[in-house]
């Protein structure tokens, strides 16, 4: 594929056929992303790729506790809720999304299991898990670090045939992750990506969201042109 055809083509896949990905297309995607550069090429990322009855655990321990009412416990900084033009991207796709998915607006039920689907990877059949070294714990450079890695992944994993979604809801209760896919201490977890084989069948598989113009996100300074 075509670097455009990846980077154009690449959506978030949130419905997955019931097939296996083999290993050894994972390691190939992974090589792929570890190209993406780093601070001082640190690498200081570390990915635990999860499946089977240990991720079916991950979604059980998740769904239990969000249910219950266990508050949000990721390992980073959330920030101010979205607001402004912010808030207006997040309703934007969310509306593109249930639209998709045919769930009104009051559709509470369907709203819920939407969420619920999000806690459970969307049933994906992989989760690769995103760390990075406690070391440097309280540095910016770090998670940031982690978006390149994790962008990088997701578009090797498209141009493989492959689909994911970058997924803070699995991380929502990080000690469960921790604890199933035998996390050491010494890993800050910073998001994970869900990964399988889209189901082209999936109305929200085709949902395209929508970006700013260059014009809208760039200033260029200093051109003659
Ligand atoms: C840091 C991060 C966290 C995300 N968490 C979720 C999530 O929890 N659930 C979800 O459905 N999508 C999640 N997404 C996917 C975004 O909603 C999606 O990338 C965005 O709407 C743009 O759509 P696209 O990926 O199809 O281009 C996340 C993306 C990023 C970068």
């Amino acid at each position: 594929m075509e670097f455009d055809d990846v980077v154009l083509g690449r959506r978030s896949i949130r419905g997955y056929l019931d097939k296996p990905v083999p290993q050894a297309l994972i390691r190939e995607v992974l090589g792929l992303a570890l190209r993406a550069p780093t601070s001082y090429n640190t690498q200081p990322w570390n990915f635990f790729v999860v499946s089977g009855a240990v991720l079916d655990r991950i979604r059980r321990g998740n769904v239990e506790r969000t249910l219950a009412g266990v508050p949000d416990s990721r390992e980073f900084r959330t920030g101010p809720d979205y607001a402004g033009a912010h808030r207006e991207r997040q309703i934007g796709v969310a509306k593109q999304l249930f639209a998709a998915m045919g769930i009104a607006r009051d559709d509470k039920a369907g709203r819920q299991d939407w969420v619920l689907r999000g806690f459970r990877q969307f049933d994906a059949p992989v989760s690769i898990v995103v760390t990075y070294d406690r070391a440097i714990y309280g540095s910016d450079v770090a998670p940031f670090d982690c978006g390149g890695v994790v962008n990088a992944l997701v578009n090797a994993a498209w141009s493989r045939g492959l689909g994911c979604v970058i997924n803070s809801q699995g991380i929502m209760q990080s000690p469960v992750v921790r604890a199933e896919a035998g996390i050491p201490d010494d890993q800050v977890i910073q998001t994970c990506v869900a990964m399988g084989w889209p189901d082209d069948s999936f109305p929200a598989n085709a949902v395209v969201s929508h970006r700013r113009s260059v014009d809208q996100a760039a200033v260029f300074v200093g051109f003659d042109d």
